[in-house]
């Protein structure tokens, strides 16, 4: 069994990815080819944005957005620290300070309560990120940021495909950024992501700051980065799009069946407090794409052990807090984090993918029931 699994979905496009590559290969346009703006079309009219800007990954992605928004040293930007690294190591790398601030206990994602109070006179930002492919409170989160007169940069490296409200991922913020590594939930075959916006300046920004902040050739009104998507995985992407509609559906069913499963045999949801296993929850108006499918269990070594001799591989997203690196030590904390400790503790990650099949769920779900001794408690 394989923790996600790419040749499946493959197997259904081979015919229009090898069409599209050998297309690519016959033009010669390797940097920017045609592909390149066909695809920004197509993503801006799925996500519901006046501009998508290809990119070169979701980390460049969220690099691109900080500058377009003349982001730098001395700033703080206010983020969770329960993410993958590329959220906190962006801002730091603009010489930004990341302040974390924790999470809610239920969804994973940043507590919109904690915000406020970390807002000082240096914060040029608030950077949400849509864990596991569930959006934060954006609702709240926009709020206080228009108090603020700040914007919001929403990491949606995991919720590609997302909705929130009736509304895509990507469509809530001033940017959204995505990752399109290949086994996120719009995957290409290498490395590339996009920024979306409503704002044209940020989007000529971010256009510049791509090809190296040049905006006519061999002018460079700013500094940029060799950050452009590449022609060949905009290609890829190109074939992948008429899926991925059904692959949505088919994540959000088979996410649902996870829990019932799961519920079935006595784990009960995250909202619900404290259990062997717990189920994750989707807040109410939100449609997770489950980029990652993950419980809370009482013993991971051991549940995760068990499975592994069983042959279901499982991961862990993520064992350490941002906050708790050691690139961000000594620590800058200003604040405490203890959800984001205690839930780092307890998190596993099970097989996710649109193919998965029923009888693959039904042995994964019997493995963790017994491994974790739903039942026996
Ligand atoms: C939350 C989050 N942010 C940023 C990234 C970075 O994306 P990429 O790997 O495309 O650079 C990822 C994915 O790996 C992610 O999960």
């Amino acid at each position: 069994m394989q923790f996600i699994d790419l040749k499946s979905q493959y197997r259904l496009i081979e015919d229009d990815v090898k069409a599209r590559i050998h297309a690519v290969l016959e033009h010669g346009q390797y940097i920017m080819g045609p592909e390149v703006e066909a695809l920004e079309i197509a993503l801006a009219d799925f996500v519901g944005t006046r501009h998508c800007i290809g990119l070169s990954s979701g980390t460049d992605a969220l690099l691109a957005a900080m500058m377009a928004l003349e982001i730098g040293r001395g700033d703080e930007v206010i983020t969770t620290p329960f993410t993958f690294i590329a959220t906190g190591e962006m801002i730091a790398l603009l010489g930004v300070r990341p302040i974390f601030v924790d999470i809610d206990p239920v969804t994973y994602n940043i507590d919109p309560a904690h915000i406020e109070e970390a807002i000082t006179g240096r914060t040029r930002a608030i950077m949400p990120v849509s864990l596991y492919g569930q959006c934060a409170n954006m609702d709240a989160i926009r709020e206080i940021a228009d108090r603020h007169r700040l914007p919001v940069i929403e990491d949606a490296a995991q919720s590609f495909g997302a909705t929130y409200k009736g509304r895509r991922s990507c469509a809530l913020s001033t940017i959204g950024c995505t990752s399109f590594f290949p086994s996120k939930p719009l995957g290409a075959y290498g490395d590339a992501g996009a920024c979306f916006t409503d704002d044209d300046e940020v989007a000529k920004r971010l256009r510049e700051i791509r090809n190296h902040g040049q905006d006519r050739r061999y002018h460079h009104p700013r500094l940029g980065l060799n950050a452009r998507i590449d022609t060949l995985q905009a290609a890829v992407l190109l074939a992948k799009l008429p899926l991925f509609p059904n692959e949505v559906a088919a994540r959000i069913r088979i996410g649902a069946r996870y829990s019932d499963l799961l519920q079935d045999r006595g784990a009960v949801s995250s909202a619900s407090g404290d259990g062997a296993v717990l189920t994750p929850f989707v807040a109410p108006g939100n449609e997770s794409v489950f980029a990652q499918y993950t419980i809370q269990v009482d013993d991971r070594d051991r549940v995760s052990a068990a499975l592994a001799a069983d042959g279901i591989p499982t991961a862990v997203h993520y064992p350490v807090p941002l906050n708790d690196q050691p690139v961000f030590q000594p620590s800058l904390e200003r604040f405490g984090t203890p959800v984001s400790a205690r839930v780092a503790q307890r998190v596993m990650s099970l097989p996710m993918h649109p193919y998965l099949s029923d009888e693959d769920q039904v042995r994964i779900v019997d493995a963790v029931a017994e491994a974790a001794g739903l039942g026996t408690r």
